[in-house]
């Protein structure tokens, strides 16, 4: 990314100066306890077509069942939006999950489980997004369905117009995936159904603490 980045009609030359942080009365400690959950960030990350929007969406369904705040946010949904500016270069893609990351830190404030749905192919940017919070606010959760499944699936009739040469980019056919080394869970999108993946993440939850048992 150059030095001065410049995203629509912004550039962040002299940006964010004069500016000193306001400490809110009711903290995360304090949602916690009102809610009798702790927030965290459910990190999924995986290709396009792993099923990370809908096992995300499938685990916000049985969070919310059981009266837990929770939210989604997904790719396809967040670049309609907040990151409409941004493509798929490797730089667009490095500043869509710098603000997911950032986004993703002020649920955690609010007291929110925030589940992210990104491809976010690159194992630095995930990891920035990992060090802005405090150790074990970040599960990073890998959807590893395999190319072939995805590709073999192509929900969207993506990777056929990637091989056509029509979309430039595209990862797994023109753009790098790194799969995660060290993933605090690692789900088998590939094989298992949703129902075995849901209860995975879910009891990975209570595991860790982060949800009761019975909520
Ligand atoms: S990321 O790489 O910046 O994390 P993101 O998750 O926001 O990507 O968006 C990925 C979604 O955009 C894919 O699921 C797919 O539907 C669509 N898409 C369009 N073009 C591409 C591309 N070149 N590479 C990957 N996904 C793409």
């Amino acid at each position: 990314m150059s030095a001065t980045p410049t995203y629509g009609n912004l550039t962040n030359q002299g940006a964010s100066t004069n500016i000193a942080w306001h400490h809110a009365s009711v903290d995360r400690a304090a949602r916690a306890e009102q809610r009798g959950h702790r927030s965290t960030i459910l990190w999924f990350t995986g290709l396009s077509g792993a099923g990370k929007s809908t096992l995300a969406n499938a685990v916000n369904q049985a969070l919310f069942e059981r009266g837990l705040a929770t939210y989604v946010l997904d790719g396809d949904n967040v670049r309609h939006g907040l990151c409409k500016d941004l493509g798929f270069s490797d730089a667009d893609r490095e500043e869509n999950i710098r603000r997911i990351g950032e986004v993703a830190k002020l649920f955690l404030d609010a007291g929110v489980i925030v589940l992210t749905a990104f491809v976010s192919p690159f194992r630095a940017d995930r990891d920035k997004a990992r060090a802005l919070v405090e150790n074990g606010d970040f599960i990073e959760i890998f959807c590893s369905a395999d190319l072939s499944v995805c590709e073999q699936r192509d929900t969207k009739g993506l990777y056929a117009k990637a091989r056509a040469g029509e979309i430039k980019e595209f990862t797994g056919i023109s753009s790098p995936y790194e799969a995660p080394e060290r993933p605090e869970l690692s789900v088998d999108t590939g094989a298992s159904d949703l129902e075995a993946c849901v209860n995975q993440v879910v009891r990975a939850l209570i595991d860790q603490g982060i949800i009761p048992s019975q909520a």
